[in-house]
């Protein structure tokens, strides 16, 4: 199976999960709408590209791991779209989840999915119980504290922020708790494997900076200007429109020649080539150019 068909069918199943007797609908709905329809599955991918190319064994383990980061990824949009954070009418071309089912439904859905997440792994690694503890310890460093997605976001409440920490935090954490959990849901070390993903993370939100200020909403299918809008560091107020493209390039060619040895070295390489390539409109890199 392709592995995005894999994503979405491990997603599926613990959506259903959630979707038991018993669960009150509008909350079971809000779940479904925060993973339905799907995004980029960036992270998801890589993780499945990570495990892959560590000689992947136990493909259940590694579904659980991808369903476990997506999930996580889906419950921190439908917090980061609150009023109380971005204030975003839409995600992915659709009414936010808080604008269709009102915020204390979306913020038991964030709740809900953060939870399903652990619960989808202690269900699909339990067979590998060596795994499954690392899983849990390195996607737990991912999303908590001190340095999750959850620190990345509480830098927006204090006074200053330093740009590449809070980037780090609130997006490459959880990119870094993709490539750690590939690598151990196939049995290898996830140690080697944290650079990658904190260097592709942030070059992640450095294109998502870019892209909020060079795109329109409708491209975007999200609100635009957003971060000027809410004064928030990004790396385009800090370094420059051109000075951005510079530092995402760099970020990329780092990321790529962090890929560890392990049997799969050179496709996943060329994976990491791919999406590198795909993160900013193609009219912009050649004017950059
Ligand atoms: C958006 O992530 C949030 C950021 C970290 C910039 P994605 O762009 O991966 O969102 P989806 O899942 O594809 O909608
Ligand atoms: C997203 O940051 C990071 C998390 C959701 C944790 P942004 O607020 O910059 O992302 P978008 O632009 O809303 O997707
Ligand atoms: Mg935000
Ligand atoms: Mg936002």
């Amino acid at each position: 199976m392709d592995p995005l068909s894999r994503i979405e069918q491990a997603l599926n199943a613990a959506v259903s999960l959630a979707e038991g007797p018993g669960c009150p609908p509008l909350l079971a709905a809000a779940m479904r709408a925060s993973v339905f329809p799907r995004g980029a599955r960036i992270r998801s991918r890589l993780c499945l590209a990570v495990a892959y190319a560590c000689g992947e064994d136990e493909p259940g383990v590694t579904d659980a791991a991808a369903a476990a980061v997506e999930l996580l990824h889906c419950a921190s949009l439908v917090h980061d779209d609150l009023p109380c954070f971005d204030d975003a009418d839409t995600r992915r071309g659709r009414p936010s989840v808080h604008r269709a089912f009102g915020e204390p439904l979306a913020v038991l859905a964030g709740d809900a999915l953060i939870v399903l997440a652990f619960q989808v792994l202690a269900e699909g690694a339990a067979c590998a119980p060596v795994r499954l503890a690392q899983l849990v310890r390195v996607i737990g460093l991912g999303v908590g504290v001190p340095r999750g997605i959850v620190a990345g976001q509480a830098w927006e409440c204090e006074k200053e922020a330093n740009l590449a920490q809070y980037q780090r935090e609130k997006t490459g954490a959880l990119f870094a708790a993709a490539t750690r959990a590939g690598a151990a849901a196939s049995g290898a070390d996830p140690e080697p494997w944290r650079g990658l993903g904190m260097r592709l993370g942030e070059a992640f939100q450095v294109a998502d900076d870019i892209r909020d200020f060079v795109c329109s909403a409708d491209e975007l299918g999200k609100p635009a200007g957003q971060d000027t809008a809410h004064a928030r560091p990004n790396a385009v107020a800090q370094l420059g429109l051109a000075g951005a493209i510079a530092w995402l390039d760099a970020l990329a060619a780092r990321a790529v020649a962090s890929v560890p040895a392990c049997q799969g070295q050179s496709d996943l390489r060329s994976h990491i080539l791919t999406e590198t390539g795909r993160l900013l409109p193609q009219g912009l890199v050649r004017q950059a150019a």
